[in-house]
């Protein structure tokens, strides 16, 4: 064999492992993502697409964010979701298990219940205090972290027109990793 039919074979080599990594790849996306485009409700679901709801030039959304945070992070993350797009919140509640007035983060929890698996019940407890205090005064209520960020512009402009009423799904259907959501 020459050297130069040696690079040959070797470069045949080398386009077929490259040819099939693409294939299984795309065959990999295809498989576990196949759903991405089709609605995840029934068709008698009381859910509405997105497409479907939206009155245009309705009235700016009023939306308050619920940030959950917790007292180790009140001066970092907290105080940087307060100074950045929190302030294009209508109104920013951080749920904590202590208040920390000047940021206006509320002691949902007891300061034993902030732990990480604690978690689900100050959210609940978060929503809660959201409710029992502003549930009239907000159409539309956003739960976060204190290490999210939310262009509230972009989310404002997305929400601007729907009924706050009317349940409304966005997003899609999660099928990787055998997730699948049902809406009944
Ligand atoms: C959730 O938090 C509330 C308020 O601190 C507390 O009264 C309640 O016992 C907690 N529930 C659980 C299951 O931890």
């Amino acid at each position: 064999m020459t050297a130069k039919m040696k690079l040959r074979s070797q470069l045949h080599l080398l386009t077929g492992f490259m040819a099939g990594f693409v294939l299984a790849f795309v065959l990999l996306l295809y498989v576990y993502d196949v759903s991405r485009v089709t609605p995840c409700w029934s068709s008698t679901s009381t859910m509405t697409t997105a497409t479907t709801a939206r009155i245009e030039d309705g009235p700016p959304p009023r939306i308050l964010c619920m940030v959950l945070t917790c007292p180790e992070n009140v001066q970092s993350l907290a105080r940087s979701v307060y100074e950045t797009w929190g302030q294009r919140c209508s109104r920013l509640i951080f749920a904590s298990s202590e208040d920390y007035e000047p940021l206006g983060v509320v002691g949902v929890v007891e300061p034993t219940g902030g732990g990480y698996e604690d978690l689900w019940n100050k959210t609940r407890e978060g929503f809660r205090h959201v409710w029992e205090h502003y549930a009239g005064d907000y159409d539309w209520f956003l739960k976060a972290d204190d290490d999210t960020y939310v262009v509230m512009e972009n989310l404002q402009h997305l929400l601007r027109g729907f009924d706050p009423n009317t349940p409304v799904f966005f997003g899609y259907k999660m099928s990787r990793y055998n997730v699948l959501l049902h809406f009944e």
